[in-house]
């Protein structure tokens, strides 16, 4: 079977092609580098001992995707290509529309076109919005995001699932990931933000190499129990190995399913922190700050479902995504930039 992975330079697709191409998977990559590293890929081929056939392109690009699809002969999509930044995306809202769900559009037509009809897609757990209960179950109704990035998940969502719905031809698998941390154990493949981190972890890794002086803790003043907030951090290895399970789920024609990919555990912040120091022998100064917009205190998945009906559960504890993702930013200060 071939997947095209789309988006598959950045950091959960690099790691999805290295689990796919373990599992036997061929995979053909579409990526436009907007922000990610070729380099990636050439590290998932070291890990692999496999080449990973790579197409510089954009969603967005009918032209190019119609000659790789004439080319490549692909039997499922797995959907990460997307812009991402919470923060960018209130500022860039047509941005991120015109990318985000232009471009889904964009890639399912010449999907179909080519009688392509299986897709797998990156959601979020940000469609929860501020979730109505914890532990987050599938059935949680979907709420308002805070910001255009969450809408273009929360949307692409519907649409997907109004494509399958009108015809039934087509199998949709949406993933909704908690917070996904972590890199490969052979620490060459991992995060790699542009500028300053949006995201806990890759802030906490880059105070422990010394790039930034301290954390700043966004509010202690929530209801939970140190009042920082609380998130359902998944290991970005496990989060690959879902990927894999939902292809073999979708080879049986399951129609349009919804999976939350989490652990089902809540850390908080300081949790983190102390994880964190404790796996690494590192010290993470920290201040508490003010709260930062949008945010919510809670929110951790039930991961029964994808258990029950993928077979999938997550394996590494906090303390390997904390080693994990140390031993990347140590060995690759830089990133990909060397
Ligand atoms: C955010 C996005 C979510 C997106 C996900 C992955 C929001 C509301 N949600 O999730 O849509 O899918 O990233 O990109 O923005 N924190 C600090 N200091 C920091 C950074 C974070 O205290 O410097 C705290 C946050 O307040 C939060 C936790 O750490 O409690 C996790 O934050 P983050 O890694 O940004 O993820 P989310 O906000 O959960």
């Amino acid at each position: 079977m071939k997947i095209l992975v789309t988006g598959g330079a950045g950091y959960i697709g690099s790691h999805t092609v290295v689990e796919l191409q373990e599992n036997g998977y061929d995979v053909v990559v579409v990526d436009n580098l907007s922000n990610s590293n070729s380099k990636s890929l050439e590290r998932v081929e070291k890990i692999t001992g496999k080449k990973v056939p790579f197409y510089k392109a954009d969603i967005l690009d009918r032209e190019a995707l119609n000659e790789i699809l004439d080319k490549e002969k692909v039997d499922a999509c797995i959907h990460f290509a997307g812009l991402k930044a919470v923060g960018e995306s209130v500022q860039k809202p047509w941005e991120y529309y015109e990318n985000n769900i232009a471009g889904t559009l964009t890639l399912v037509d010449v999907m179909r076109q080519h009688g392509v009809k299986n897709i797998i897609f990156s959601s979020s757990a940000t469609v929860y919005g501020d979730p109505q209960f914890i532990p987050i179950t599938e059935e949680c109704p979907k709420g308002r995001c805070t910001n255009p990035y969450g809408w273009t998940k929360s949307m692409l969502e519907e649409i997907l699932s109004d494509i399958q719905k009108a015809d039934p031809e087509w199998n949709v698998i949406l993933l909704r990931y908690f917070n996904p941390i972590g890199a490969h154990k052979s620490g060459t493949i991992g995060e790699n933000p542009n500028g300053i981190p949006n995201n806990l972890m890759p802030y906490v890794t880059q105070v422990a190499i010394g790039k930034r002086d301290h954390l700043t803790v966004f509010g202690n003043d929530y209801d939970t129990p140190d009042g920082t907030g609380v998130r359902d951090y998944i290991h970005v290895v496990d989060l690959a190995k879902g990927h894999v399970k939902a292809l073999n789920k979708i080879k049986e024609n399951v129609g349009l399913k919804v999976y939350n990919l989490g652990t089902g555990i809540g850390y908080s912040v300081l949790d983190i922190v102390k994880n964190f120091e404790e796996a690494n022998g590192v010290k993470i100064p920290y201040e508490i700050g003010p709260r930062r917009a949008g945010d919510i205190a809670t929110c951790y998945s039930s991961a029964e479902k994808a258990k029950e009906e993928l077979g999938w559960v997550a394996e590494y504890g906090i303390k390997e995504m904390c080693a994990d993702s140390w031993n990347w930013q140590k060995n690759n200060p830089n990133g990909y930039d060397v």
